[in-house]
């Protein structure tokens, strides 16, 4: 059973989605912790309703970004932690942090990568007119919102639209994939061969388990 470390910044609704995975026995997993470098995040309340443990490292104690990584990885370590999972939390993790963790730190975006990387991924899409939006799951490297790609869902943009509607349909998918990329890793299934995550013993009629098209509303 892998552990893992989640980490927020924010709401944690990727959080919840992931914590009702494992408790259902979808994810061979454990959450070992939940860290967050805002002490306000509601992604340590919903940690906590289920019993998880929850650390806060806030930068603004550390003089250098360095620091931060530095303490960051060491509650991590002393957790036993063997993925870390980023889950909406917004801070770069500098080379060093990845070196402690490499090939272990996956993250969720918002936005159809490579197209929209930073903070604003479905904002910055939709006022593109993208008709296809979406998310993505992948393996983190040194490069913000770069590394390999393990699952992406495809996101149609509607007529009526605005940036939170669409937003909100997002999110939705992503509470679909994240969990199931986490599935993969944790039952082995995914090789990094250069920019490609190869997942083993995909079924040719189920597709599915690599990406998502999700149109419910018009289908
Ligand atoms: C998600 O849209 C995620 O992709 C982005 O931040 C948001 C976090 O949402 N990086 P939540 O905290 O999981 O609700």
């Amino acid at each position: 059973m892998v552990k893992m470390a989640v980490l927020v910044s924010g709401s944690g609704s990727n959080l919840q989605a992931i914590i009702e995975a494992v408790e259902a026995g979808r994810i061979d997993g454990e959450i070992a912790l939940v860290v967050s470098n805002r002490p306000d995040a509601y992604g340590l309340v919903r940690a906590e309703k289920h019993g998880i443990a929850t650390r806060v490292v806030e930068p603004g104690k550390f003089s250098e970004r360095r620091e931060f990584d530095r303490e960051l990885a060491r509650v991590l370590a002393e957790a036993g932690v063997e993925l870390v999972v980023l889950a909406g939390f917004m801070r770069v993790l500098g080379s060093e942090f990845l070196s402690r963790f490499p090939d272990r730190v996956i993250n969720i975006h918002p936005a159809l990568l490579p197209a929209f990387p930073g903070t604003h991924g479905q904002g910055d899409a939709f006022d593109y007119g993208v008709k296809l939006a979406g998310c993505t799951v992948h393996f983190v490297d040194e490069k913000v919102d770069h590394g390999p790609i393990i699952i992406q869902a495809a996101v149609p943009v509607l007529d009526h639209d605005d940036r939170d509607a669409l937003a909100a349909r997002i999110l939705r998918c992503e509470h679909r994939i994240f969990p199931r990329a986490l599935a993969l890793y944790c039952a082995g299934r995914l090789e990094i061969v250069g920019r490609k995550v190869r997942i083993s013993g995909i079924d040719e009629n189920a597709l599915s388990e690599q990406f998502l098209i999700s149109c419910p509303e018009i289908s």
